[in-house]
C-alpha cells in the first residue's frame, strides 16, 4: 500500500517514518465542515436500532458529531481518557508496517482528507468520514481497544511470517464487517458498516448476504471483496469471544492455513452456523 497523494485539505507538510502528519484543522474549508455534517446526519438516523450500543456510546461519549471535522487533538484527549488511545493524522493509507506499529502502540493512524461532494456514497480510499466516524468510538471500549492493539502486534508478526493476506482477513471481517449477537438482535460493530448509508441497512435486512457465526480460522480463510457490498459477514456474541479467540499464537494457525483451500465470500462450508435474521 502506498500513501496517497497530497490534497487541498492536506496542509501538514511531508510525513516522516510514522507517515504522522498534522491534521491541518485550521485549514478545512466550509465545504469540508459541510460535508462531514451532511454524511453525519443521515448516518445519526440510521444508526440508533442497528449499531451496538457500545458503539453509539462511544460515539455519544466522544461528541464525534459536533458541528462538522473533528480537531483530532481533543478527540485524542477524550479517547486517551477513555482507554489510553489517541488518533494520528496521516495523508492516506500507510505501509502496513507502519500502521501496525501504530496499533501497536494505541495510536490509530486516520486520514485527514474528506471525500468530495460527489464521492458522498461510494470512496474506494478510506476518508476522514470512515476512519473517524467508523472507528474511533468502538475505541472507547476497553476489550475492543485492547483488541485492535494485539491485532497491531499479530500484524507485526504475520509480516515476517509471510501470514498476512490470512490475517488481513480478520480485520475485514471484525474490525471493518463485524456483526454482533445481542439480547436485542443483530447488530453492528464494523466501521466499514457503520460509515455505509447502503451496508448498514443491507446487512442487518437484506436477504442477500450469508451472516455467520464468528469462526476464526473459517475466516482466516475467507476471501472478500473491497468493491461492493459483502456477501458474508461474520457474527460474534460478545467482544470478550474476539478478544480471546484471537488472544493464542497464530503460527500454528499459519501453518494449517496454508494446508487449507481459501473460501470465495458468498460460499458456505461444513460448520458454518448460519445467523438468522428476524
Ligand atoms: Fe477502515
Amino acid at each position: 500500500m502506498t500513501a496517497l497523494p497530497m490534497t487541498e485539505s492536506n496542509a501538514g507538510g511531508d510525513p516522516g517514518d510514522d507517515f504522522v502528519i498534522d491534521q491541518g484543522w485550521d485549514v478545512y474549508s466550509e465545504q469540508d465542515h459541510a460535508i462531514w455534517r451532511s454524511l453525519m446526519a443521515r448516518q445519526s438516523k440510521l444508526l440508533p436500532g442497528r449499531a451496538c450500543h457500545e458503539y453509539l456510546e462511544g460515539f455519544e461519549r466522544l461528541d464525534i458529531a459536533a458541528g462538522g471535522i473533528p480537531d483530532f487533538a481533543r478527540l485524542s484527549d477524550a479517547l486517551d481518557k477513555a482507554t489510553g488511545w489517541r488518533i494520528v493524522a496521516v495523508p492516506g493509507l500507510v505501509p502496513d508496517d507502519v500502521f501496525f506499529r501504530h496499533l501497536a502502540g494505541r495510536r490509530f493512524p486516520a486520514t485527514n482528507w474528506i471525500r468530495r461532494p460527489e464521492q458522498m456514497d461510494y470512496l474506494q480510499e478510506p476518508d476522514v468520514f470512515h476512519d473517524v466516524m467508523g472507528h474511533v468510538p468502538m475505541l472507547t471500549n476497553p476489550i475492543f481497544a485492547d483488541y485492535l492493539q494485539a491485532y497491531g502486534r499479530g500484524g507485526l508478526k504475520a509480516l515476517r511470517l509471510g501470514a498476512l493476506p490470512k490475517l488481513a482477513r480478520l480485520y475485514w471481517y471484525s474490525v471493518e464487517f463485524g456483526l454482533i449477537q445481542t439480547q436485542a438482535g443483530l447488530r453492528i460493530y464494523g466501521s466499514g458498516i457503520v460509515s455505509s448509508r447502503t451496508e448498514s441497512v443491507y446487512c442487518l435486512e437484506s436477504p442477500k448476504p450469508r451472516r455467520v457465526a464468528f469462526d476464526l480460522m473459517r475466516i482466516m480463510r475467507t476471501d472478500y471483496r473491497i468493491d461492493d457490498l459483502q456477501d458474508i459477514y461474520f457474527v460474534i456474541d460478545g467482544f470478550e469471544q474476539l478478544f480471546e479467540a484471537t488472544r493464542p499464537d497464530f503460527m500454528p494457525y499459519y501453518e494449517q492455513l496454508s494446508r487449507e483451500a481459501d473460501i470465495a465470500p458468498g460460499e458456505l462450508v461444513a460448520g458454518d452456523k448460519l445467523v438468522e435474521i428476524e
